[in-house]
């Protein structure tokens, strides 16, 4: 039996999975999307085609892939059919697109809600997406969620309007927008008409697929440090997007798991609110952000910028079983004159390399860098690492050494094609 192949953000968010995923897909069967929902953004682009998606599964690109939406995901079937729509117009076809008939349905009263929760924090505010997947996690576990396979029966109507008239006396009650049955369920019969024939039991695709020794890809979304239970509480996501959610989000089981993928920048970035050590809220950060492009492909939010944090990097890779890194955006460090690296942090005069999302913990510490010199010049032509200059074989040697996990990719430059790959 093969196992799969996992990649996952170590930080959060916005790591480069897609160049990494883009890449494992081309040799994948199945390529499987195991939590989070339309919050996830990442652009690819095919044959000079840009697309920004948020749902569809990257594997889909590659002809004969079968592009998976597992339990885990919370999935809004208009962004969902969207994204279908653009990939059809463009000579795509979604015919090997398949829907869990498990994952549970964003309405719009999760985004209602998911927006009045934010005004509602005032200055504690997460900073979510507004697309309604906090609100749409805490149906499916308070169990009044509407899953896929109930968006395709005849029970739609009956659950809608439980929700919505249930959800409609919060927002009166908030001097907030209410949401209208009618409309809703008009539209959502027709959703559900364009996506019954990709909805179906995904678990036994996935483990018939590994049983006839396919190759599975995980395309992780969002990142470690946004997991619900192992991220920067409450500044989170309101899902699993570290190992476990792929268990969970795939009916997949931990032995069916070979290599783990993590995926991570040469600096590091971050949206929405919550500590972040090593953050550079300054000129620094502000040059990173242009050199990088660092701005959301689902909210175009500047991102916050800073140093790459080789505490946080150790506790991703522990808790996720990483087997293998990838580290984008060499290239871009590589335009600054010199830059750091945090090794460690002093926290309140001691010395650790232990990370904790402890919040007093984390304002507590302060960043100890070693300093790296960068100008690596072009390249996005080399091939090997090897060919890298030496600046720049130093820094990948140093992140290695103190992580004790082997560098896999590194991505070079901007195109699909920038990238060493060992
Ligand atoms: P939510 O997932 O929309 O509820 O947002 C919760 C937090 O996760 C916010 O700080 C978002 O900015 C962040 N977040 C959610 N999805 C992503 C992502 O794909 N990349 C980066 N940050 C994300």
């Amino acid at each position: 039996m093969s196992k799969a192949q996992v990649v996952l953000g170590t930080f959060y968010g916005d790591e480069g999975k897609g160049k990494i995923i883009d890449y494992l897909s081309k040799d994948a069967d199945v390529a499987v999307r195991c939590s989070g929902g339309s919050n996830a953004g990442h652009s690819i682009e095919v044959d000079g085609k840009k697309f920004a998606f948020h749902l569809i599964p990257s594997g889909i690109f590659h002809k004969g892939t079968l592009a998976v939406i597992g339990n885990g995901v919370v999935v809004d079937p208009k962004c969902l059919i969207d994204e279908m729509n653009e990939l059809e117009a463009s000579g795509g076809s979604t015919e090997n697109l398949y829907i869990s008939e498990k994952a549970h349905i964003v309405f719009p009263y999760h985004i209602e809600m998911d927006r009045l929760l934010e005004e509602n924090r005032g200055n504690g505010k997460i900073g979510t997406t507004i697309r309604g997947i906090g609100p749409a996690y805490c149906d499916k576990y308070e169990r009044s969620g509407i899953r896929a396979e109930d968006l395709i029966s005849d029970r739609l109507e009956e659950l809608l309007t439980v929700n919505i008239t249930n959800k409609n006396k919060i927002f009166e009650m908030y001097g907030h927008p209410t949401v209208d049955l009618q409309k809703t369920l008009e539209d959502y019969k027709k959703y559900a008409e364009i996506l019954k024939p990709h909805i179906t039991d995904t678990i036994t695709l996935l483990h018939n697929a590994l049983e006839n020794g396919k190759k599975i890809l995980c395309e992780g979304a969002q990142a470690s440090l946004l997991d619900i239970d192992f991220g920067s509480y409450p500044f989170v996501t309101s899902s699993n997007p570290s190992i476990g959610g792929v268990c969970t989000g795939t009916g997949l089981a931990a032995k069916d798991i070979g290599e783990v993928y993590g995926v991570l920048k040469a600096y590091s970035s971050r949206v929405g609110s919550g500590p972040y050590v090593t953050e550079q809220n300054n000129e620094i950060g502000d040059t990173i952000r242009e050199l990088g492009h660092e701005y959301g492909v689902t909210t175009k939010r500047p991102r916050r910028c800073g140093w790459l944090d080789l505490v946080a990097l150790k506790y991703t890779v522990r808790l996720n079983g990483i087997t293998g890194l990838a580290i984008n955006h060499v290239d871009t460090i590589g335009k600054l004159p010199n830059f750091k690296l945090c090794v460690a942090y002093n926290h309140n005069g001691k010395v650790t390399t232990d990370f904790s999302t402890n919040v007093d913990f984390l304002t507590n510490c302060t960043p100890i860098y070693e300093e790296f010199e960068g100008n690596f010049g072009d390249i996005s032509k080399c091939k090997t690492r090897v060919e890298l200059p030496e600046n720049a074989r130093k820094y990948l040697d140093r992140i290695e050494e103190l992580i004790g996990v082997p560098i896999k990719f590194i991505g070079t430059g901007a195109g699909r094609e920038a990238m060493i790959v060992e």
